[in-house]
């Protein structure tokens, strides 16, 4: 079993066992060490035996359990052209790519095909919690709603708001339409279960961004989101130079609410701001250009921030200062931003946060006079804090973290079986300790000890958990459960 602890560590226990309830798919306790002679007495201490009622699944040598990720930003109308356009950056990107795919969501036909092979690819994908962004069309948000619920995945499923700045064939009529197409949906969603405790599909107010919204638009979402405190939100911010030169000409600070007297000039940030859009429940993406005070204005409201490193790379939109941004304590998980990323999996994001933070650090080289200090700022993000981002951050960030996003008593199991076994067919990942013959990566001690790596166990399956991360795929996600539940993976069906 591994599980995120804190920003900068994980727990690995080799002989882990995790007892959940079948009727309410919560954890019920992890006993961290069971080798299998005390197996019976394990259970006898918390009043179970090996019957009916009770499952045992073990995982065989070079499996383990993990919490599933979350994305906490995606595009599902954009997934039929992942891969394509990456010639433009960001404001012709979205002019001659993906406009005129999303204008195809119109048809419910369309839509009903695209949402079914989109859901099952990111599930299996390992995502237990998607936030979804829809098109702006009313129908096929909520054909997109129904799929996922259907799926039994965990999401946020919002409608795109955008009423100008868009093509004339891809632009909602008003603020006004606007608005009653969102307050429909919302109900829509609400309408699947009978209370918030037990939903798994959430609502959230997509305003796309700050230039495809006018003042009216924006302000009335800020209203929604002030009397309804339950609703999450989530929208763009600062990915590329020409979107934050043209935001900001778009909204001077008299355009703004309260005007000159209350705003001295514009940031990025601060538009949302003003419009009570920046909330503790208000996800972020990019955050890749943000001047000092939009950090300290997003510190200061607990907002949090999408990092989409595939996407910012892909675009050409520039590497986020997820270091820095951590340091200050401000809340970050991971998205795949498809399509302007290339990838479905929450893995390739985690490989280019990596790269990412790299080259941050590469080209602001720390100053050799100042003493290691544990401070991620400027400084390559070592591996637990690539795993924490990608569950527990993003959890966070959803303000899940009571939640999911750990594999700790109380929480609902939402978690991933990973096999790095040879017959799981990704050669990338095998472990040496699968076809030791081959180990070139170990220490290379055969004599040692018995394990004949001079490695222990849990430094043999932080092994795996790091090469599942760089050169995992699907093929190594055998299981995805969320609330308890199978609901994906190649075991599956
Ligand atoms: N900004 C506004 N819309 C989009 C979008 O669809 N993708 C990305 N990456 N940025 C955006
Ligand atoms: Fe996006």
């Amino acid at each position: 079993l591994i599980t995120p602890e804190t920003l900068t560590s994980y727990r690995a226990l080799p002989k882990a066992l995790l007892s959940v309830s079948r009727t309410t798919g919560v954890i019920e306790w992890v006993e961290d060490d069971v080798p299998s002679y005390t197996l019976q007495e394990t259970l006898a201490k918390h009043g179970l035996e090996l019957n009916a009622d009770v499952e045992l699944i073990e995982l065989k040598d070079g499996e383990f359990l993990m919490p599933g990720f979350i994305d906490t930003h995606t595009h599902a109308p954009q997934v039929p052209n992942i891969g394509s356009g990456q010639q433009h950056e960001l404001l012709d990107w979205l002019a001659e790519v993906t406009f005129p795919m999303e204008s195809r969501f119109q048809d419910i036909k369309f839509a009903r095909r695209a949402y079914n092979a989109v859901v099952r690819r990111i599930i299996d994908c390992g995502t237990t919690t998607c936030c979804y962004y829809g098109t702006l069309h009313l129908e096929a948000t909520k054909v997109l709603a129904d799929i996922v619920h259907t799926s039994g995945q965990r999401a946020f499923v919002g409608k795109c708001n955008m009423d100008r700045h868009s093509p004339d064939y891809y632009v909602e009529p008003s603020a006004q339409d606007s608005l009653v197409a969102t307050r429909d949906l919302i109900t829509y969603i609400r309408s699947f279960s009978s209370s918030e405790d037990d939903t798994l599909v959430h609502p959230i107010l997509t305003p796309r961004f700050a230039i495809s919204c006018t003042p009216e638009l924006l302000n009335s979402l800020g209203q929604m989101a002030d009397e309804d405190k339950n609703l999450a939100i989530q929208t763009h911010l600062s990915e590329n130079e020409a979107e934050i030169v043209f935001t900001k000409s778009l909204f001077p600070p008299d355009v703004l609410p309260g005007g000159c007297k209350t705003h001295r000039k514009t940031t990025y940030a601060g538009v949302y701001d003003a419009f009570g859009l920046l909330r503790e429940n208000t996800i972020l993406a990019h955050a890749v250009h943000l001047e000092d005070e939009e950090v300290e204005l997003i510190k200061t409201r607990r907002a949090g921030i999408s990092h989409c490193p595939t996407s910012n790379f892909n675009l050409r939109s520039g590497c986020a200062k997820v270091g820095m941004l951590l340091d200050k304590g401000i809340k970050v998980g991971l998205g795949t931003d498809v399509s302007g990323g290339f990838s479905p999996s929450i893995l390739t994001a985690i490989q280019h946060a990596s790269i990412c933070s790299k080259v941050v650090a590469t080209s602001v080289p720390p100053d050799p006079t100042s003493p290691p200090d544990g401070k991620l700022t400027n400084r390559q993000l070592p591996v637990p804090t690539l795993f924490y981002l990608a569950t527990l951050g993003g959890a966070s960030l959803c303000n899940l973290s009571s939640q999911i996003g750990s594999l700790t008593p109380g929480k609902f199991f939402d978690a991933l079986v990973v096999s790095v076994r040879n017959d799981a067919g990704n050669p990338n990942v095998w472990g040496v300790e699968f076809d030791r013959e081959l180990d070139v990566r170990g220490s290379g001690g055969e004599e040692e000890d018995e394990g004949g790596r001079g490695k222990n166990e849990t430094e043999e399956l932080e092994g795996m958990l790091e090469r599942f991360l760089f050169c995992g795929d699907d093929r190594n996600i055998r299981r995805v459960y969320v609330k308890g539940k199978l609901i994906g993976g190649k075991e599956y069906q």
